[in-house]
């Protein structure tokens, strides 16, 4: 008897001590682990250039994303900024960093009117210069660029923003000097410079219906020529409150008729009042008004942040729910102090976009929301 006494006073202290220390204790997931599609994020110049040092903000990056692409060191300003003079250095440093922290690397962008360095469709007279000079420049750009990144960058942005809200095509240099055959013409020069890389439209403005019909019907046009395209990016720069998350799952549908892939490849929240027509359009700028900054302290308040996981969460739903189609879901930024929507289309905002806040800390709602599980209460 006073051995089983002694052996329930030795367990029970045991049982007391195993109920303080958790017996299993679970890894908390990163963020990749909670989607069922590679998650991405762009990486920003200053972020580039201090690749390497080890900063907090790249090891956010190397644990939490298995997909990158660079938001600026790639487009045709930064790697060809005077005609036949190539740059790679940052984006050589950028792709291989990438790499050899086994990020998939997404080439953003071969052919946009925007950061197009001012040679590449004009003489040198300001006029714009010949379908024989463009098609030319297209195609040594293309075709330099894709080779020296093949095997290290698994597809390519071949042609960015070139259709309206209305449905029309973006009257931009390429179409006055070639038409909308400008398309064809990249995605021609862009599989012939590698056929195994995947090449891609990307546009913003997801929500508008008749820009959704023209995208799907060039889709289908490039394809009866004969040309390859593997899948159609929606960018979704969206507000909390708009556009609605049916009008996204009409272009997910509409678009994904036409047997390509898709992809979420900027994805950004915006919780500032609108200043401006509902776009990503670079061009369009607003003076400072401070009425438009109401929260310049850098914290958000708590019913605002619940609203913001809440549209997240939303989103993802959607997002998890066309999982068969959607191969990722890209961030347009890491934390909210990088995001491009503090500059625009009003200098010296402070807006909160992102995942990770101005301190680098996760907000709390991120996980449950990227899982699409019902946030907690706050
Ligand atoms: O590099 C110069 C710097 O030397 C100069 O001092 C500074 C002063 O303004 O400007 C710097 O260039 C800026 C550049 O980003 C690099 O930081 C430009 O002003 C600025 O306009 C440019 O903005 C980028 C924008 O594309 C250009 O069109 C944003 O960072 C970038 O987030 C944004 O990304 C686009 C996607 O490529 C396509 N989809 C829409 C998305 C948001 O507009």
């Amino acid at each position: 008897m006073k051995h089983l006494a002694i052996i329930a006073l030795v367990l029970s202290s045991f049982v007391a001590q195993a109920q303080e220390i958790p017996v299993f204790s679970r890894k908390t997931p990163t963020l990749k682990e909670l989607v069922p599609f590679r998650l991405g994020v762009a990486v920003s110049t200053p972020q580039v250039e201090a690749l390497g040092s080890g900063s907090r903000k790249e090891k956010l990056i190397a644990r939490h994303f298995n997909q990158v692409v660079a938001e600026n060191c790639m487009k045709s300003f930064a790697l060809q900024p005077r005609e036949g003079e190539f740059h790679f250095d940052e984006a050589d440093k950028f792709v291989d960093w990438a790499r050899a922290n086994n990020l998939a690397v997404v080439g953003h962008v071969l052919v946009w009117h925007s950061q197009l360095p001012v040679w590449f469709a004009k003489n040198a007279d300001g006029s714009l210069c010949s379908r024989e000079t463009l098609l030319a420049r297209m195609e040594n750009h293309i075709k330099t660029v894709v080779a020296h990144f093949k095997g290290r960058v698994y597809a390519w942005d071949v042609v960015n923003e070139a259709i309206e809200a209305d449905g029309s095509y973006r009257r931009n240099d390429f179409f006055k000097i070639l038409g909308e055959e400008y398309i064809d013409a990249a995605f021609k020069f862009a599989n012939e410079a590698d056929p195994d890389i995947q090449l891609w439209y990307n546009d913003y403005g997801n929500e508008s219906a008749a820009k959704n019909a023209t995208i799907a019907a060039l889709v289908r046009r490039l394809k009866d020529s004969g040309l390859r395209i593997d899948g159609v990016g929606l960018q979704t720069h969206v507000r909390i409150d708009e556009p609605s998350v049916d009008a996204y799952e009409d272009a997910i549908k509409t678009i994904s008729a036409e047997g390509v892939k898709l992809a979420i490849t900027e994805l950004d929240v915006s919780v500032l009042p609108a200043a401006w027509n509902l776009s990503a359009e670079i061009s369009s700028r607003a003076a400072y008004d401070a009425k438009f900054n109401p929260w310049p302290e850098g914290r958000l308040p708590d019913d605002v942040n619940g609203r913001l996981g809440e549209r997240y969460r939303e989103l993802f739903l959607l997002f998890r729910r066309y999982s068969s189609i959607i191969e990722r879901v890209t961030f347009w930024g890491l934390s909210d102090g990088d995001s491009w929507l503090n500059d625009f289309p009003m200098a010296g905002r402070t807006d909160y976009p992102l995942l990770f806040d101005r301190s680098l800390r996760l907000k709390p709602w991120a996980r449950r929301a990227l899982a699409g599980q019902k946030l907690r209460d706050r």
